[in-house]
């Protein structure tokens, strides 16, 4: 599909749905809503990070479902890059095409916390590097509100770019679910030195720590294959 495609609107909708379903069904407010009553001693970065609800994913899921996740044993391998308890891991993990709905961050208590609310695949590790992981073993990755040039800085978030590649199988995609920027743009030198293309953008409307935006989620691909750094196998 070309660059700047018209949006999934069926699949978008759909998305929309299934996350506010899940949610109902989840109480995943009350969740959240009692681990930031209860935990003392959170900082306010983290109890803003806790505050992750499903809906907030309905443009990176639309591309997911447009991937195959609702197709039986498509056994797709996803892994979300800064997850911090997982709340979209946990609804992606029991749709039909999923064989692998990890979530990956650096704060073992956001992970623990997901495990508690029975979150199957966490990985405690850095998104920058993804040392952890094997090149070529995903296909899909999303990186939500963390490629942000005031919350990583821009070296990191290259870095990041290089590493999602190399972790990507060929015919992988990175989701990277922003609002308020164009990705595309403003990373265009790094995207390009990670060998990723823009194959489509989803945008709609969402919530995010701010309020209903429209959302976008950029999709790449790998333009080039990229040879993983030395020590990746
Ligand atoms: C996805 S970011 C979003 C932050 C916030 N929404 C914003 O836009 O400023 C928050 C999550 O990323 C995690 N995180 C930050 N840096 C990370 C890194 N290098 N590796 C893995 N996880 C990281 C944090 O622990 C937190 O759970």
């Amino acid at each position: 599909m070309g660059q700047h495609a018209q949006p999934a609107a069926d699949s978008f909708a759909r998305a929309t749905g299934l996350l506010a379903e899940f949610e109902r069904h989840d109480r995943s407010r009350d969740k959240t809503g009692t681990a930031v009553a209860d935990t003392a001693g959170m900082s306010r970065q983290a109890a803003l990070d806790t505050c992750k609800y499903p809906g907030m994913y309905a443009p990176a899921l639309a591309a997911i479902l447009d991937a195959g996740a609702e197709e039986t044993d498509r056994g797709l391998r996803f892994l979300h890059l800064g997850a911090n308890h997982g709340t979209f891991c946990r609804f992606l993990q029991d749709l039909p095409g999923m064989r692998l709905s990890a979530a990956l961050d650096l704060d073992l208590d956001a992970l623990r916390r997901g495990r508690t609310w029975q979150l199957r695949d966490a990985i405690l590790a850095d998104a920058v590097s993804l040392a952890a992981l094997r090149a070529g073993s995903l296909d899909l990755l999303l990186a939500e509100s963390l490629y942000v040039p005031n919350y990583w800085r821009p070296p990191q978030i290259a870095g990041g770019l290089d590493a999602a590649a190399c972790v990507l199988r060929d015919d992988g995609l990175l989701l990277v679910q922003e609002w308020g920027f164009d990705f595309s743009r403003g990373f265009a030198a790094a995207l390009a030195v990670a060998g990723l293309r823009e194959r489509r953008r989803i945008t709609g409307p969402a919530e995010t720590q701010q309020g209903v935006r429209h959302v976008t989620c950029f999709v790449y691909g790998k333009g080039e294959k990229c040879s993983p750094p030395a020590g990746r196998a």
